[in-house]
């Protein structure tokens, strides 16, 4: 977990000022580290004004942060998945937003787990133009059944990426590594979103845990114990600026099947 830092922009200077652990550094606003300091801020500005609760997608309410959108579209587009598998429904805005993917590549199709479809929620993704891309499954997704169910849906020789989004606890996100992981294909990626939750530790509507139980820690324990996977965040497919992180909700995330 980082530090609190008190951070200072000087736009008429084009300085960013990070006063931290006892240190002071004067970073130029021109530089990778004055946008990460920044970054930084807005992300924890980000997360006490609830602004990953003010999008959708194709009608839908999706609740990321835009870059992650922006990166696993990257991610979807190189992989070219048959199946997507995402863990976490909610509003159903994920699931129109990889299925949108899915018909503009012109490959593959979705499948939703959640605990609770709410009846609204379910109606708006039978009712979708994009609804004949997606399955739903109502469970919890660490369930035998849930996951027997899962694994009945995709057929031997499929490319398979999935994207856990449900219960962020350390121990669920373990579990759903040790049930979805083993059905991605090499190359593919299994992704353990909102890691963020150990920045934001101390802020509103977060717990005294987060700094450990979070799904970055599932997923550095879970490659531990499984060498076909790393974590490893895929490349900018274009980056032409000087900045080489992305500003995220999905720390360490990434699991890409390696053997
Ligand atoms: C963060 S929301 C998902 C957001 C959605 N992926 C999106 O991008 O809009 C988390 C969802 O996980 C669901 N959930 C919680 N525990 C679960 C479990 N054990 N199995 C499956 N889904 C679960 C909740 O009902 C909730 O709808």
């Amino acid at each position: 977990m980082t530090s609190p830092a008190t951070i200072t922009i000087d736009e008429a200077k084009s300085v960013v000022i990070v006063k931290e652990n006892g240190s002071e550094r004067r970073l130029p606003m021109d530089s990778a580290e004055a946008f990460s300091a920044v970054s930084r801020a807005w992300l924890r500005c980000g997360w006490d004004t609830k602004y990953v609760y003010s999008f959708s997608w194709l009608g839908r309410p999706i609740i990321q942060l835009p870059e992650d959108l922006i990166r696993i579209q990257e991610v979807i587009y190189s992989v070219k998945p048959d199946v997507i598998v995402e863990t976490g429904v909610a509003h159903g805005g994920s699931l129109i937003f990889h299925a949108s993917l899915c018909r503009a590549i012109g490959k593959g199709r979705v499948i939703g787990i959640d605990i609770e479809i709410r009846p609204h929620n379910r109606r708006a993704i039978a009712e979708h133009e994009l609804r004949r891309y997606i399955t739903t499954i109502e469970g919890s997704s660490t369930h035998p059944q849930v996951a027997g169910l899962v694994r009945s849906m995709i057929d031997p020789g499929e490319t398979v990426l999935v994207i856990l989004d449900s219960n962020h606890t350390k121990a669920h996100v373990l579990g759903e590594l040790e049930v979805y992981a083993p059905l991605v294909t090499k190359g593919s990626y299994i992704v353990a979103c909102d890691g963020i939750m150990a920045q934001v530790k101390g802020a509103p509507r977060s717990g005294d845990d987060w700094d450990w139980n979070n799904p970055t820690e599932a997923a550095r324990e879970f490659v531990d114990r499984h060498q076909d996977f790393v974590i490893e965040e895929p490349a900018f497919p274009f980056n032409e600026g000087a900045v080489r992180e992305r500003v995220t909700y999905w720390p360490g995330a990434f699991l890409k099947r390696v053997a």
